[in-house]
C-alpha cells in the first residue's frame, strides 16, 4: 500500500496538519499514515482521523510519497538514520523540526528533495503561519505540493533560510505574546467590572478582527490605528500610556531575544 503522505511523529503539530489536510479535502484519510512510539497516540490517530497509524518508522518511509519529519528536534537524526536505508531518490522529505538547518538534512539525505517548514500552533485551528525554505530550484514541481500541504493549515511564505530566526520570532513565538496581551486586556476589563468570560471573548475577538483587517485591507497598520484614534478620545489616551511604557520597543527587544536564542540553539 502506498500513501500520499506519511508523518513520522504524530503529536500536536502533525495532528494539526493531518486535521487540516483531511478537512480541506487535500488528502483522504486512507491516503495518510503516521507513526508514534506509544499505543495511546496510535489509537488516537486512528480514532480521531481514520488514518493508518503504526509503531515503526520504516513503514512510513518505505510507503509514503512524502515523508514529514514531525518528531522533537533532539530525536530527528535518530529517526533520519533509521529511515535512510529505505528512502528513495527524489522522495520528498519535509522537516518541521525547529533549529535543524537544511545543510544538515542534505548531508544525511543528499538524493532526496528536502524541505524545511516552520509552522505555528494556530495551525490547530487552520489559522497557522508557516515559513518554508528549500535548496531546490524555484520551478521544482514538488514545491506546489508542499504549498498545498501548508495552505491546509493557514498561510505560508517562502523565505531564505537565513531568515528562519526572524520567522521564529515573528510567527513561531508570537502566539504567546498575543496570549499575554489577551490575558492582560481581559484583566483590565475585569478590573472595570466586566465578567471574565466576556472579557476574554472581547479581547480575543478584537485581536482577531484587527489582524484580519491588516490582512484583508492591505492598509498600513499605522493607517488603521489612526482610523480608530479620534482627537482627545479614549484610544489616544491609551496609546499615550503604551508609548510612555515603551510598548513598541519592548516587543522589538523581546523578538530580538527570541531570534538570538534561535541562532544560539542552531549554532
Ligand atoms: N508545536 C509547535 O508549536 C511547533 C511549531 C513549529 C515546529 N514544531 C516542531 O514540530 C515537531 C513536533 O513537535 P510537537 O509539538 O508536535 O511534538 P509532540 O506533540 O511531542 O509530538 C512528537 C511526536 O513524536 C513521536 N515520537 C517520538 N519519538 C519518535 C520516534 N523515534 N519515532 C516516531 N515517532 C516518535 C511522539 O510519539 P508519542 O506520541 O507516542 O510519544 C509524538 O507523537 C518538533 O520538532 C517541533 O520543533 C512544533
Amino acid at each position: 500500500m502506498t500513501y500520499k503522505i506519511g508523518f513520522i511523529g504524530g503529536g500536536n503539530m502533525a495532528s494539526a496538519i493531518i486535521s487540516g489536510l483531511i478537512s480541506k479535502g487535500i488528502y483522504e484519510p486512507h491516503e495518510i499514515i503516521a507513526s508514534a512510539t506509544s499505543e495511546r497516540t496510535i489509537d488516537r490517530l486512528r480514532n480521531q482521523y481514520g488514518i493508518q497509524a503504526v509503531i515503526g518508522n520504516l513503514e512510513i518511509a518505505q510507503n509514503s510519497e512524502i515523508v514529514v519529519l514531525a518528531v522533537k528536534p533532539y530525536y530527528l537524526f535518530n529517526v533520519v538514520d533509521e529511515i535512510i536505508p529505505v528512502l528513495k531518490p527524489n522522495q520528498v522529505i519535509i522537516s518541521i523540526a525547529s533549529g535543524i538547518p537544511l545543510d544538515k538534512l542534505h548531508l544525511k539525505m543528499p538524493e532526496q528533495r528536502v524541505y524545511r517548514a516552520m509552522p505555528n500552533t494556530p495551525a490547530a485551528v487552520n489559522l497557522g503561519m508557516t515559513s518554508l525554505c528549500t535548496k531546490l530550484a524555484e520551478n521544482d514541481p514538488t514545491r506546489a505540493t508542499v504549498e498545498r500541504i501548508f495552505s491546509a493549515i493557514g498561510r505560508y511564505a517562502w523565505i531564505e533560510e537565513r531568515l528562519m530566526h526572524a520567522a521564529i520570532a515573528v510567527h513561531g513565538s508570537s502566539p504567546a505574546y498575543a496570549f499575554i496581551m489577551i490575558e492582560a486586556m481581559a484583566d483590565a476589563a475585569v478590573l472595570e467590572g466586566m465578567p471574565r468570560d466576556k472579557a476574554y471573548l472581547m479581547a480575543a475577538q478584537s485581536l482577531l478582527g484587527a489582524a484580519q483587517m491588516v490582512l484583508t485591507t492591505g492598509l498600513h497598520p499605522g493607517v488603521l490605528k489612526d482610523q480608530v484614534t479620534s482627537p482627545a478620545g479614549n484610544t489616544i489616551a491609551a496609546i499615550a500610556v503604551l508609548e510612555e511604557d515603551g510598548f513598541r520597543s519592548s516587543i522589538i527587544r523581546a523578538m530580538r531575544a527570541a531570534a538570538q536564542k534561535s541562532r544560539d540553539m542552531e549554532a
